[in-house]
Order: structure tokens, then sequence, then C-alpha cells
């Protein structure tokens, strides 16, 4: 009997390609640079599966030139480069990496946020310049985290791993906006409270970003919404670029409308903005909130599980759509 035929679209973990191999004849793309929408096109013309993450372009126009194509499993927990509708209006089963990696990403979120409020990146490379002269009682003087207000925009599961953190292990307030409010069980024991998006804006200590990117949510921060925030506020955004206007944050930023961010995304990435790049008080790092070790491994060894599913006529683990 032949196997179905997948791409593996980046380069994984070679024993989750093993894995695939029991099941499929297997095409490895194995680099770390992403394939262009053309080689895309043309690697999965003929192939039933890809194996894929957050940085192919999954469109319309793709699914068209690859009518064999069955399943789309990607390794991340966003699907916005996915266009799900086109997906499920020709039967092309998608799903995603949910919850292996919600800890991981929640700690990375909260050291971000940790970071930009201590200011952490800065007062290194200044003492890596050779700056330090003395000690000094304003020296890196930042905002305390403990005790503060932590306000979450998009309370899903990362969310309520990071309010967790916060309540508990810091004593912070918990205020969250998010389209749907939490069950009074899920929000007493972090005595977290919803409150609007503007009341979120206005009382955040730290705001931190976790909501998935759509067209609604598109520079849902952007100048309006910054002039709302305290001026000794921090903002980290662990969700996609997207949802930050980029050019008013580092408006805010340069002239100390708000204090520090903190960013793991970017609109344009992995071009950075240069007027980011110009300014001490953004702590920049590369889309790495899910990069643990074992959490990589965890939603490669899921989306496998997600692919070997659909083409062998099991049910998806977290399948999108059906
Ligand atoms: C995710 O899983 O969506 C992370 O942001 C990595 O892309």
């Amino acid at each position: 009997m032949t196997q179905p035929k997948v791409l593996v679209a980046r380069r994984i973990f070679p024993e989750v390609v093993a894995r695939l191999r029991e099941h499929f004849e297997v095409d490895w793309y194995d680099e770390n640079e992403p394939l262009s929408p053309e080689q895309l096109r043309r690697r999965l013309a003929g192939k039933q599966g890809v194996f894929a993450s957050g940085t192919e372009q999954i469109t319309a126009e793709l699914l068209d030139a690859c009518p064999d194509l069955r399943a789309v499993c990607l390794m991340t927990v966003g699907y916005n480069n996915v266009d799900l509708a086109a997906c499920s209006a020709r039967g092309v089963k998608v799903s995603n990496a949910p919850d292996v990696l919600t800890e991981t990403t929640a700690d990375f979120g909260f050291a971000l946020m940790m970071a930009a409020a201590r200011r952490i990146s800065e007062s290194e490379h200044f003492l890596r310049r050779g700056d330090w002269q003395q000690w000094r009682v304003d020296l890196f003087a930042g905002a305390d985290i403990h005790g503060s207000t932590l306000g979450i925009l998009g309370m899903g599961r990362i969310g309520q791993a990071i309010a967790k953190r916060g309540a508990l292990g810091f004593g912070m307030q918990v205020i969250y906006h998010n389209r749907s409010r939490l069950a009074p069980e899920q929000e007493a024991p972090l005595g977290a409270r919803w409150v609007s998006k503007d009341e979120l804006l206005a009382q955040a200590d730290h705001l931190i970003l976790v909501l998935p990117y759509t067209p609604e949510s598109h520079h849902i921060i952007a100048a309006p919404e910054l002039a709302l925030m305290k001026r000794t506020a921090t903002l980290t955004n662990i969700a996609r670029g997207g949802v930050v206007d980029e050019d008013a944050l580092a408006q805010a930023l340069g002239e100390g409308r708000l204090a520090a961010a903190g960013l793991d995304v970017f609109e344009g990435e992995p071009q950075i903005n240069p007027r980011l790049l110009a300014l001490n008080n953004v702590v920049l790092t590369p889309h790495i909130a899910s990069a643990s070790v074992p959490t990589r491994r965890a939603m490669c060894n899921l989306a496998a599980d997600n692919l070997i599913a659909a083409l062998t006529g099991g049910e998806m683990v977290t399948g999108l759509n059906g």
C-alpha cells in the first residue's frame, strides 16, 4: 500500500521526523530559512499533509495549487498564518498546538515583563560598555512587580497562567479584558477582575498582551490606547507583532509617556522597526516565548500526532476544524 506523502516544512527534531516516517513518505525541508511561498507551493504539490509552523502562509491560492492536500498541522498555537475558512471549505483539516506551551510561554512573558520593569537588558548593556563608574541610589531604578497591578489583554490559557504567577507568586492585583469573562470559580482563586479595555489600560502597572492576532486585534494597541496608560507602566507583547502599532509605541517610549516595554514579537519579524532598536527602554527578544527544549519537542510531537491522526483515519488531538 502506498503511504501518504507529507512535507515537513522546516528543521525540527529528527526523532519527530523518524516518527512521521513510520507512517508517511516524508519530504523533509531540513532548514531554518523559511520556504518562500513559491518554494512551498512546489514542495507541497502532490502531498497530502504538511507539518508547518507560524511562518508558512497557508492561503486559498496555495490550497488551490495543491488539491491533494488533506491536512495542515501546525507546531504553533497561533494560526493567523492559515486561512482556516479556505481550508474548511476545501475539506483540509487544520490543527494547532495549544496547551503544551502554556506554562513555558507564561514563564517567558513574566520574565520579559520583569526584565522591562527592572531594566535588566538596559543595565546589562551599560555594564558591558564599561559605563559603570559607581553605585548610585537611582542607578537603573525601575518599577516594582510585587504588589502592583497586572493587566492582561486576552485571558485564554496563557493569560490565565500569567495571572496565576502574578497573583499567587507576586501578590499582584490581576485585572483583565477579554471578549468573554472567566467563570467566577476561575476568577476567585486569582482575585482576577474583568474590566473594560479602557479601564485595563488606565489601571495596569504592567500590561501584557496575550490575545490572538485577527483582523479585529490588528493594532489594538495604538496611540489612543497608549495615551490612556500610566507614564510609569510597562507593556509586554508575547502575542503577535501586529497587535501593536510599533511606531506609536516607539513614540510613547521615546517621549517617556510609557516607562518600558518587553517585545518578543514584531510586525515585520525578523525585521525590527529601527525606531524600537534605537531605544534603551525596550527589551527585544526573537519570538522565543515558547522556546524551552522540552516544550519545543512537545509542540513538534503534538503536530506529528495530529498529522498521523488526520491522514490515517484517526481523530486529531487539537483540530481546529474537525
Ligand atoms: C506560537 O506557538 O504561536 C508561538 O508564538 C510560536 O510561534
